[in-house]
């Protein structure tokens, strides 16, 4: 057996329930596949906080630059949201992406046929849909520097500062350059051009490096219009390659394509290392009431398969496994609409169903 340490950080609400029942199908498909998973939990966000007096600790991230994959449920909750800025839960995965290093999101949205009528969109519109976001993750706006709040004339104001170096723009673009190759050939960059001079350096950075990847159709759209074209005609996208800021508000748009933002998986690259989340967030109104959809953070644990541990066969088995639990109608709250076929369940259910489907595959391959 070949072994593999990774951190698993559940973080708050709904985190460490759907992080549990990824961790568990990870586990299983890696002995499928000859590999013992050593996974070390530890305190995140505002479970940190209320332990450490603080959302991430040095250790904590010593920890996960260490192993270099981290499993990340999710963070934040009412509970933290009067903190000054830097003590937030939030504040803390900034720290933890900017310290990984991980400045591609990948984001993919695929609109699995069993759900096309669970989404708020016509079918005929998201049936076939499949995209992938590339975000920008440690920089832009969420870490731009002056960043401060003062006062004019007893006006209080804050400033934030959004800003993109070519260097930058181009590592990230060049992920996206590359995925399209294994996909449909097609990139499209998305900024605002036509107001901000951070948005002009992405575009003319974007445009150098297209130049090394003359089998790839680039396009350009602002974001603006993005936001329409999603909705509108999402099948015209295949790679779609964005700022931090940009990213975080089209990819929240993009996953009402798939039904659910309880959908949406998320790998985190760069540097060597991988950073894996849900993209939703820690839903603290259902926390705790075993109903969580955990499919985003099981998809989540196949992107740790196929970026981090390697083991495509493993990655594939878990994304076949949700296919055939949609397949056979059983729906987490969000998703369920009393349509016929269609079983209500919770999250230990869905736990059950797919480790079964898992290990039952075994025998038969
Ligand atoms: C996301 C989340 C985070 C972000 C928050 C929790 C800091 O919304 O991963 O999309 O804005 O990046
Ligand atoms: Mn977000």
């Amino acid at each position: 057996m070949k072994k593999e340490t990774i951190i698993a950080l559940p973080g708050d609400g709904i985190g460490p329930e759907v992080t549990g029942v990824a961790l568990n199908l990870l586990q299983t498909v890696c002995r499928q596949h000859n590999t013992d998973l050593e996974i070390t939990t530890l305190p995140f966000g505002g479970s940190c906080y209320d332990q450490y007096g603080q959302p991430v600790t040095e250790e904590i991230l010593e920890q996960c630059k260490a192993a270099g994959t981290v499993f990340l449920g999710a963070v934040g909750g009412v509970k933290w949201d009067n903190l000054s800025g830097d003590l937030r839960p939030e504040a803390g995965l900034l720290k933890l992406r900017k310290e990984l290093g991980v400045f591609a999101n990948l984001r993919p949205i695929q609109v699995h046929p069993a759900l096309s009528s669970a989404s708020s969109l016509k079918k005929e519109v998201i049936d076939g849909t499949d995209i992938l976001i590339v975000r920008e993750l440690t920089g832009g706006i969420y870490f731009g520097k002056p960043r401060f709040t003062s006062e004019e004339n007893g006006d209080p104001f804050s400033v934030d500062t959004m800003k993109y170096s070519r260097s930058e723009v181009q590592r990230v673009a060049r992920v996206a350059f590359e995925a399209a190759r294994k996909r449909d050939g097609r990139v499209c960059s998305v900024d605002k051009a036509n107001v901000l001079e951070s948005s002009r350096m992405w575009r003319s950075s974007v445009l150098e490096i297209a130049e090394e990847y003359p089998d790839i159709e680039l396009s350009h759209m602002l974001v603006d219009n993005c936001a329409m074209q999603i909705i509108r005609d999402p099948k015209q996208f295949d790679v779609m390659v964005t700022g931090n800021l940009f990213g975080d508000i089209l990819s929240d748009a993009a996953s009402m394509l798939t039904g659910s933002l309880g959908m949406l998986p998320s790998a985190s690259l760069g540097g060597g290392n991988g950073l894996y989340e849900p993209v939703h967030g820690s839903a603290p109104d259902i926390a705790g009431k075993g109903v969580a959809n955990p499919l985003a953070a099981v998809a989540s644990a196949a992107l740790l398969c196929r970026y981090s541990l390697k083991l495509e066969g493993a990655a594939t088995r878990i994304e076949e496994a949700i296919a055939s639990l949609l397949a056979a109608g059983i729906r987490t709250a969000d998703l369920y609409s009393e349509e016929e076929g269609t079983t209500l369940a919770g999250t230990e259910e869905v736990r059950e169903w797919l480790l079964d489907a898992v290990t039952a595959k075994t025998q038969t391959i």
